[in-house]
C-alpha cells in the first residue's frame, strides 16, 4: 500500500480543526500508520520547502510553519497520494473545490491547513524526512475488508 505524509499546519491547530481533519481522513478509509506533534526545525523547513527557498514568500512561510507545533501523520492506502490530494484540494484555499479540506476550511494560499505529498516518490522521501521507520506502525485494521474489495487487498 502507498504512503503519504500529511502536515497539519499551525493554522489548523490554532483554529481547532485538528479533529475535523483527522476525521475526514479516517472516514475516507485511509489508515493512520504514524502520528506525532513537532515544532519543525530550521533544517527540516528548508529541506521540505527546498523548491520554495528562493521565492519571496519563503521567509513568511517559514515563520508561519514554525509559529506553533504541527501534527505530522503518515496515511496508508491504495493510491493514497492521489486520494489524499483530492481530499486536500488545490493550494489556494479560497478557490479550492468545495468539499475539499482547503475548499471548506481555508481562505489563504499560505495558511492552507494541510500539506500532503504530491507524488509517490515525494511521499517516500517526506515520510523518511519526518519519521523513523520504527515510528511507522504495522497493524491490521479490521475495516479493511469493508473499505476495499478482496482483489484490491490482494
Ligand atoms: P504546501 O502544500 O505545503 O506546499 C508549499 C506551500 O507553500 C503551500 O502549501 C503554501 O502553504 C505555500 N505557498 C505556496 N505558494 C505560496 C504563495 N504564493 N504565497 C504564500 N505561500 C505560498
Amino acid at each position: 500500500m502507498e504512503r503519504t505524509l500529511i502536515i497539519v499546519k499551525p493554522d489548523a491547530l490554532q483554529r481547532n480543526l485538528l479533529g475535523e481533519i483527522i476525521g475526514r481522513f479516517e472516514r475516507k478509509g485511509l489508515k493512520i500508520v504514524a502520528m506525532k506533534m513537532e515544532r519543525i526545525s530550521d533544517m527540516k523547513v528548508a529541506e521540505h520547502y527546498a523548491h520554495h527557498v528562493d521565492k519571496p514568500f519563503f521567509p513568511e512561510l517559514k515563520g508561519f510553519m514554525q509559529a506553533a507545533p504541527v501534527v505530522l501523520m503518515v496515511l496508508e492506502g491504495l493510491e493514497a497520494v492521489e486520494a489524499v490530494r483530492l481530499i486536500t484540494g488545490e493550494t489556494k484555499g479560497r478557490t479550492a473545490d468545495a468539499g475539499t479540506i482547503r475548499g471548506d476550511l481555508a481562505m489563504s494560499m499560505q495558511a492552507n491547513i494541510v500539506h500532503a505529498s504530491d507524488s509517490v516518490e515525494n511521499g517516500i522521501a517526506e515520510v523518511a524526512r519526518f519519521f523513523e521507520e520504527s515510528e511507522v506502525m504495522e497493524y491490521d485494521k479490521n475495516d479493511a475488508e469493508w473499505v476495499y474489495s478482496k482483489e484490491e487487498l490482494a
